[in-house]
């Protein structure tokens, strides 16, 4: 019970990530402070309130990132802050308003907070592989992204990669914050996250495989790193309790292309309907993606067939199809 006697607070902790790692923070015996926009809302609190140990140590906070001051009393008096509340969707008409605002605004507001609370000894942003690895340079086989590499702000803008931008700017400026105030951030940077879902709800990168048993005649032309949620939970929770966890954790556990996940998928449900083929005839080659900072932390990654496969299951079993 590592986490006897401390409080931390998750920001966002009703969202797909955050609520695996409110679940294991809670087993491991931290009292919990989880903020949410809604906590009238069911669909956002029901599946955290029924986490083991949750009648005991976890506490509902409202707040939300555009607004200053919002995270100041769920932050005051925690030894640690977990920020994982950040809108993740691709589809927008205003990017500005939608993506990058509560990000880029968000991630300052809740830093703000932690700056004004002497108790809290350590923050864990939760960024993504998105502020790594764009930065125009082709991802090819021979090609090892790792920590030291950083997204191209004007690159992301060129091509509209909205999110991206939004996260990288977002991590940007925590590092930036962080050094002004002195500080100790450390941050995890997960590529697309999978695994059984907590939430009622869909989230962005559990429906990318759901859209490939939908009835789609092709599959997206994509190259994408792949982790399971939970090995992502415990990274955080790592980055917080080792002393001399530092800097980013990237966090894949393998490169994919769709076609990759497409015959997984063929081979574990051989009955389902599932798209033929790539929706352009050149697919997009592979790349890597370096694990070893992220073993650094102790995290055995978990096959990625078995993170294809428990996700599906979850999908099934919350009646997503
Ligand atoms: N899933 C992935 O593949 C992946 C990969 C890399 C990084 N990440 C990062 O991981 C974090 C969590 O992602 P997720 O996949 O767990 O997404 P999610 O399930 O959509 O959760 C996002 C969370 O952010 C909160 N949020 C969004 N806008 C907000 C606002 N204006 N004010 C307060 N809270 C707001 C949401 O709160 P409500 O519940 O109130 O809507 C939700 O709890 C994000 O920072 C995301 O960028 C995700």
């Amino acid at each position: 019970m590592s986490g006897a006697g401390k409080t931390v607070c998750v920001t966002g902790a009703s969202g797909f990530i955050a609520s695996w790692l409110v679940k294991f923070l809670l087993q491991r015996g931290y009292t919990v402070r989880a903020s949410v926009r809604d906590p009238s809302d069911p669909k956002k609190t029901h599946h955290l309130l029924a986490l083991e140990g949750a009648k005991e140590r976890l506490h509902l906070f409202k707040a939300s990132l555009l607004e200053e001051g919002s995270f100041d009393a769920a932050i005051d008096g925690c030894d640690g802050v977990f920020h994982t509340a950040s809108p993740f969707f691709f589809a927008t008409n205003d990017p500005e308003a939608e993506l990058i605002a509560p990000a880029l605004k968000g991630t300052l507001n809740v830093l703000e907070s932690c700056a004004k609370a002497s108790s809290v000894k350590r923050v864990v942003l939760t960024s993504s592989v998105a502020s790594v690895a764009m930065n125009g340079r082709p991802l090819t086989p021979e090609v090892v992204v790792d920590e030291t590499w950083w997204s191209d702000i004007e690159f992301c803008r060129k091509i509209q990669a909205w999110y991206v931008l939004s996260k990288t700017l977002a991590e940007d400026a925590a590092w930036k914050f962080a050094k002004e105030k002195g500080i100790d951030l450390v941050v995890i940077n997960p590529a697309m996250v999978i695994g059984p879902l907590l939430q009622p709800t869909l989230n962005t990168s559990a429906e990318a495989i759901l859209n490939l048993m939908n009835g789609a005649e092709t599959y997206p032309n994509g190259s994408v790193g792949w982790v399971n949620v939970k090995s992502v939970a415990n990274a955080h929770i790592q980055a917080f309790e080792i002393p001399s966890a530092s800097g980013r954790y990237c966090m894949v556990e393998e490169v994919a292309h769709y076609a990759d996940i497409v015959e997984i998928l063929g081979k574990l449900y051989p009955s389902h309907k599932l798209p033929e083929k790539c929706v352009d005839e050149k697919l997009m080659p592979k790349y890597q993606v370096s694990q070893e900072k992220a073993k650094s932390l102790g995290i055995d990654f978990i096959p990625f067939e078995q993170s294809i496969k428990e996700t599906v299951d979850s999908l099934k079993e919350k009646n997503l199809f």
